[in-house]
């Protein structure tokens, strides 16, 4: 793993001139209108990075974006790797060890999710303060590389609490409503049954979605900070529960994706 991290890392630099991001951005479905706030300095699409996966589902772009934004310097992935589309928790988590490797010391992710507590309405931000991992397996399980991280990393501060703070800042200046909460992370691609929204709600999530937690880990891993952002796209909500489809998540999402795309760029900008 550490050969590909390396060549990949390498590949991005030379396409670049050396661009050095600090920020990394994960921008989920619906999500990747942010690049509209970036000034786009190279733009690199995923199947010209060597070991990169190619994103396979509507919605996510799969590209590379480097630029500014914020006043830092960024690298931003418009469309992610799901664990559903087949992709080893490896393949999924590659990217962030990307990052890591140019130098990025904080991860910006974001997602849409579905809302399982009952204040939430379609439509909702919710900072994510925590989260639960119920995918089946773990992207460190195996031969521990330690120079890329510990064996057994902390996880008590997964979302930087410092962060949180900013976020709810910015928001409160632009009157832009946020909450927060916990995001349970598991496989997809169903959407849930009306017993595990009220499952989920019960063991302590807000929201659930298919994906942020296997990056999350294993940026944790490399000693990064992370933040989390989320559009609850749908209700799960006991008594509620709606039909979904994942054109209404896109949908929606990208009704709610300026307000998210404003507090994350004013985030950058004071972190
Ligand atoms: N469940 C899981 N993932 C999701 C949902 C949901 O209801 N909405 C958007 N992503």
């Amino acid at each position: 793993m550490l050969e590909q991290i390396e060549f990949t890392t390498k590949s991005i630099c030379d396409k670049t001139k050396n661009f050095r991001p600090e920020v990394g951005i994960i921008l989920g479905t619906g999500l990747g209108g942010l690049v509209k706030e970036i000034t786009v300095e190279y733009a690199i699409p995923y199947n010209e990075i060597p070991n990169f996966p190619v994103s396979t589902v509507e919605g996510h772009n799969g590209k590379l974006i480097l630029g500014e934004l914020g006043g830092k310097k960024v690298m931003a992935m418009q469309g992610r790797f799901h664990f559903y589309e087949g992709y080893t928790m490896q393949q999924v988590t590659f990217p962030v060890r990307v990052m890591k490797a140019m130098g990025i010391k904080t991860l910006i992710v974001s997602n849409a999710s579905g809302g399982m507590n009952p204040k939430f309405e379609v439509g909702e931000l919710m900072i994510i303060n925590d989260h639960i991992n119920l995918f089946p397996t773990n992207p460190l399980i195996g031969k521990n590389i330690d120079s890329l991280g510990p064996r057994f990393p902390d996880m008590s501060e997964p979302y930087k609490k410092s962060y949180i703070k900013l976020a709810h800042e910015v928001a409160k200046e632009n009157n832009i409503k946020v909450s927060e909460g916990v995001y349970a992370g598991l496989t997809g691609p169903c959407f849930e049954t009306p017993a595990e929204y009220r499952y989920l709600w019960r063991m302590g999530a807000d929201v659930v979605g298919m994906s942020t937690v296997p990056e999350v880990i294993v940026a944790k891993h490399s000693g990064m900070d992370c933040f989390g952002i989320s559009i609850v796209t749908d209700l799960g909500v006991e008594g509620v529960v709606q039909t979904v489809s994942h054109e209404e998540v896109q949908h929606i999402a990208k009704l709610q994706e300026p307000k998210m795309s404003l507090i994350v760029k004013e985030l950058v900008r004071r972190m």
